[in-house]
Order: C-alpha cells, then structure tokens, then sequence
C-alpha cells in the first residue's frame, strides 16, 4: 500500500500559492502523546515517528497547549536528537487557545487570542519547542470572536514573508469565520480541522465541508474514532454493528473500515489518528482498500443519524 498524499497547492484569485505543502492522506495527532502508557521519552515517541513514516504517515498534528503546552517540546526533543527527520515530515501546528495553566501564569481567564502580537510570539515558542525553522502549516484552533481580521492577516503573512510558517488554515471555523479571514489574507486558507466522525456529523450538513469543496479547502478530520467512543461508548453501539458488518463484507476490520467512511466524502477530509498503540496506527492503513458503495456510505449514515434521510 503506499500512501497517498494530498497536495495542498491551492489557486486564489488567479494566482498560485507558492509555498503549497503536500500532506499524508493519513495524519497522527499528538494530542495523547504525554498520555502513552510506555511513556513519552525521545526513544518511545521516535518509535511512533518512525512507525508511521515507514507508513508514509508524514504529517504530525500538534497544538502548542497540548499536554499542558509540554507536547510539542516532548516531540521536539527527537527533533534535537535526530534533526534528520525534519525534512521527511511536515509539522502542523496550532495557536490562538490560551489556557489557564502553570505553564502560562499570566492567564487569568481561558479565552482566545489571534492579536498580531500573541501569534508572533506562540509561534516563537512553538518553533522553539519543535526545534525546527519552519512550520509547514499553522492553525487558527478555534474561531476568537474578538479577530480582528486585518490584523490577523497581516501578521500571518509576517510569519510567511519571514519563512516561518509555509501555509495557514483555521480549525473548528464555520463558512463564515473561514470567508472573514479569507477575504482579508492574499495567502490561501488551505485547510479546515474539524471534529468529524460517525458519531460528530455536524460538516457533513452544516455547510463546513460543502465550502471546503467550493473553496478547495482540505478538511482535517480531528478525532476520527470520537476519541474512542466509537469501539467503547454506548453512543456509538448501533454504529458499531453496522462498521463490524461492513468489515465482515469488505474483510478488514471496524477502524480501518471507520476511515473509508471518512475517506469517501468527495473532499477526502484527512482522518488525523490519535493513538498510542503502533499496532493500531498500522492497521488503520487498511482504510485505503475498502471500496465504500454509496449505499453502504449511507448504512453507516443512517445508523448514525438513528433514523434514514428524509
Ligand atoms: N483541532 C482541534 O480542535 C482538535 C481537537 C481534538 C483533537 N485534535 C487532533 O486530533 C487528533 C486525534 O484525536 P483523538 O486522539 O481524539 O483521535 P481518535 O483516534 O478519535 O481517538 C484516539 C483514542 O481512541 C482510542 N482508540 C483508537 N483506536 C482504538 C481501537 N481500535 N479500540 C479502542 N480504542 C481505540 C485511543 O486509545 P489507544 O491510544 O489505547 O489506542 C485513544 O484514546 C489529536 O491528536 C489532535 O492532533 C484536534
């Protein structure tokens, strides 16, 4: 099976993006990282970067607060012990959530922040816990109500005019966040994370993934298994028995079959993995030989729905 990659070379207003990245149709979030029952020393985390390039899984999704703002530090700390494996992936990385936490004491309140002077910084820190140059892409995590959107744009392109990030994209945005700062970047929006899965439908009709095929926007899909509802949890219980048949018929199993679910919507959203276990990153590259009918597309649907489509 080899990888397919997803080229996020996109076209605005007649010109091309020069700095367009491509990304692995598969991605692995680092959410948990500080949460791996075998530990989150370089050695451990090394072997799950290796796992998934030798899979051709070559994007890593970060958020500066994750693991109490210590995640991208942990991965880092590989980077600075084997800095050969920077150019064989591309980094994704989040700002804009400020959390109350030690790590950040002046944080009184949690709120959101996407003033010039506070993703200049949160980019500095998150280069500097990488230890790497350059961001492959950068993230707004959630949308702040407070943007003000010139000033967001112009320090975005400041972060790209001075090499430091490559591409940008927004996280959790509806349309009309996304359009906002669209509008007012001459750099493209190459992507939107959204939380997406059999058990979190929302993008699929609330307009989300509609504009990213109108716009050419590629979907992340965060929490693809619902964080691992979808094997465990009551609520995914009658998903659950129409995957298990699917993975009967198709002869795979119900996560790599969860996947292709994902991976059948036309704009081929990138399902963002989020285990620990290296067995199960492996497994979930069988997604890429189930072969969803639209019919069985809408089994899962309507099993996640709790009723058929109107
Ligand atoms: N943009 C945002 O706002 C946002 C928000 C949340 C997350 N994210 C990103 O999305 C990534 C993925 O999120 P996620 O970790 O919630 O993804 P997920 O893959 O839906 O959930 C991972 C959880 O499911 C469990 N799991 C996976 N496969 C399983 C199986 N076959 N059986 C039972 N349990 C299973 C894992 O446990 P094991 O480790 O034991 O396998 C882990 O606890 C994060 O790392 C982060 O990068 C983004």
């Amino acid at each position: 099976m080899t990888m397919p990659r997803v080229s996020l070379q996109v076209s605005t207003t007649g010109t091309v993006f020069q700095s367009s990245i491509e990304l692995s149709q598969l991605a692995y979030g680092v959410w948990r990282l500080d949460a791996d029952v075998k530990g989150s020393d370089p050695g451990r985390i090394g072997e799950k970067i290796d796992a998934c390039l030798e899979l051709g899984i070559t994007t890593f999704d970060h958020a500066d607060i994750y693991g109490g703002y210590a995640c991208e530090a942990l991965f880092g700390a590989v980077l600075k012990e084997r800095p050969e494996l920077r150019d064989r992936m591309e980094i994704v990385t989040k700002c804009d959530i400020c959390l109350i936490d030690p790590a950040r004491p002046g944080h009184q309140v949690k709120h959101y922040d996407t003033s010039a002077g506070h993703l200049a910084e949160s980019v500095e820190r998150s280069l500097l816990n990488l230890n790497t140059d350059r961001l492959d892409l950068l993230l707004l995590h959630r949308p702040d109500p407070l943007m003000h959107a010139d000033e967001t744009a112009e320090a975005l392109t400041a972060l790209h005019r001075d090499g430091k990030v490559m591409a940008f994209g927004v996280s959790n945005f509806t349309p009309a966040q996304t359009d906002l700062l669209r509008m007012r970047l001459d750099l493209p929006i190459v992507a939107n994370q959204i939380e997406l899965s059999p058990l979190h439908l929302d993008g699929f009709s609330d307009g989300t993934l509609d504009h990213c095929q109108q716009h050419g926007i590629q979907p992340m899909a965060w929490s693809p298994f619902a964080g691992g509802d979808l094997f465990t949890g009551e609520a995914g219980d009658r998903v659950r028995r129409v995957l298990q048949s699917l993975a009967v018929k198709f002869e795979s199993t119900v996560d790599a079959v969860a996947l292709a679910w994902l991976l059948r919507h036309p704009t081929k959203p990138i399902p963002i993995l989020g285990t620990n276990r290296i067995e199960r990153i492996r497994s979930a590259t069988a997604c890429f030989d189930v072969d969803f009918s639209r019919q069985d597309w809408f089994a899962v649907y309507e099993a996640a729905l709790g009723h058929e489509v109107a």
